[in-house]
């Protein structure tokens, strides 16, 4: 079968390492890939929001198979313009998508249907949000309704940051029509858990859980990132934790999204917080998490292809989602100064005999070398028997991997480590 995988980031070259394993994919693409991605599939140069383009390209190349991996092309509605062309798809449809694509939406789904998750407020109108922050308790915590690369929370500490936050979204349109509409709500405490699930529409199937590191510097200081490492599990799942997420969350959001005729199929990511009253949803992704999808996949023992097409068929209860024992470690290596600014072009060096594999994110080839393009430039994941010897491997091969203005985290994991 010719398969093609919607993205350019370190998810797509994990998602396409994988498929690569099954016997029955012939022909692999990546809509437009990467520098690291050409060793692994054809990279295509047809931007991931290119409806068109994909749908050209599908047609023209008689495509089997779909997998798009980012946000936007599943929130514009690329899966409902592959399926109208005769392509089968991995991802949710348009309808489905606005589970990540509104955060309006969401609030109101799970206040709807009794989904545990941080009270709120949302508005439409400044004034309207100016008013109620006269009297919200602080700290609170403002959100753009719309995609906003990640960016579009703010965590106020004080009354006047909260009011500047809104101003900036609802005012000055930091965030374009992404920040027309606002989310308020209640801050919450506790650990984070992601976990990423395979639904059909009826079944869920959720895979290893993992933890994220989304700030820039140690210790979890300094700014925002899309995402600095990852570890698998996460220790502050435990089973009894599993149970309650899948009776109060999983389930109940799957039915909800059937009720409301948005039947969603994919991968379905719960953002999570172990808050002192229970696990309550932060946040829906409609897809697999960059860079949790790094250690997720290299612990899922089923074969990936096999898996998708059973979400895509409706057949997931009756496949098997086995997960590997062990634990994997995700360090990413980004260029120095990313979030903000940062130089590019230099050359990567990656090892033959690497105990680690490597997921390229901002590499591109140039005159057959692998050079460096973006801010997130690779990740490295390790797998092993325990977290304490994931951890170290990754790092032992991550520092083995090398480009001028290199910069990772030196503490993926600790916190989990502390935890076990
Ligand atoms: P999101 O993009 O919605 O995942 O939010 C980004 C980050 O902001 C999350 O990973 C949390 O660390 C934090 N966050 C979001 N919502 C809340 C909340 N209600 N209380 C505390 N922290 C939050
Ligand atoms: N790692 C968080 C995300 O993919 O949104």
């Amino acid at each position: 079968m010719k398969v093609m995988v919607i993205g350019s980031g370190g998810r797509e070259h994990t998602i396409i390492k994988a498929l690569k394993k099954s016997p029955e994919i012939t022909a692999l693409y990546a809509l437009p890939g990467n520098g690291g991605i050409a060793a692994d599939a054809v990279c295509v140069n047809v931007g991931a929001k290119d409806i068109e383009g994909a749908v050209r390209f599908a047609r023209e190349e008689k495509i089997d198979y779909a997998v798009v991996a980012p946000d936007d092309p599943l929130v514009l509605g690329m899966v409902d313009a592959l399926e109208a062309a005769g392509v089968a798809c991995f991802g949710p449809r348009k309808n489905a998508a606005i589970i990540e694509g509104s955060k309006v939406f969401s609030k109101n789904l799970m206040k709807k249907y009794g989904i545990p998750t941080a009270a709120y407020e949302t508005f439409s109108r400044l004034e309207d949000a100016l008013a109620y922050l006269e009297t919200a308790k602080i700290p609170t915590v403002v959100k753009a309704d719309g995609l906003a690369l990640g960016k579009g929370v703010i965590i106020a500490e004080t009354r006047e940051e909260a009011r500047q936050a809104v101003i900036s979204m609802m005012q000055d349109k930091r965030f374009g029509e992404s920040g027309s509409s606002v989310v308020i709500e209640e801050f919450l405490t506790g650990p984070e858990v992601s976990v990423l699930a395979f639904t059909d529409g009826s079944c869920v199937r959720p895979m290893v859980s993992s933890m994220d590191h989304k700030r820039a510097l140690d210790g979890d200081q300094g700014l925002n990132t899309g995402g600095m490492g990852t570890v698998a599990p996460n220790p502050y799942y435990t089973p009894e934790i599993a149970e309650t997420c899948m009776r109060t969350i999983f389930l109940p959001t799957i039915a909800a999204m059937n009720t409301e005729g948005r039947t969603f199929k994919g991968c379905l990511y719960f953002g999570l917080m172990i808050t002192p009253d229970g696990p309550k949803v932060i946040e829906y992704n409609c897809r697999f998490g960059d860079p949790e999808t790094q250690v997720v996949l290299p612990l899922l023992k089923s074969d990936l292809f096999t898996v998708m097409r059973a979400v895509t068929n409706g057949t997931l209860a009756e496949t098997d989602v086995e997960i590997a024992d062990g634990c994997a470690c995700c360090v990413v290596k980004a260029s120095d100064g990313y979030p903000q600014s940062y130089e590019t072009g230099f050359e990567i060096t990656i090892p033959e005999d690497l105990d680690a594999e490597v997921f390229v994110a901002g590499a591109k080839l140039d005159g057959g070398k692998l050079v460096t393009s973006g801010g997130r430039v690779l990740g490295v994941t390790a797998t092993a028997p325990t977290l304490r010897e994931a951890i170290d491997r990754a790092y032992a091969n991550a520092d083995r991997v090398t480009f001028a203005n290199a910069y990772c985290r030196r503490d993926i994991g600790q916190r989990a480590l502390q935890a076990e």
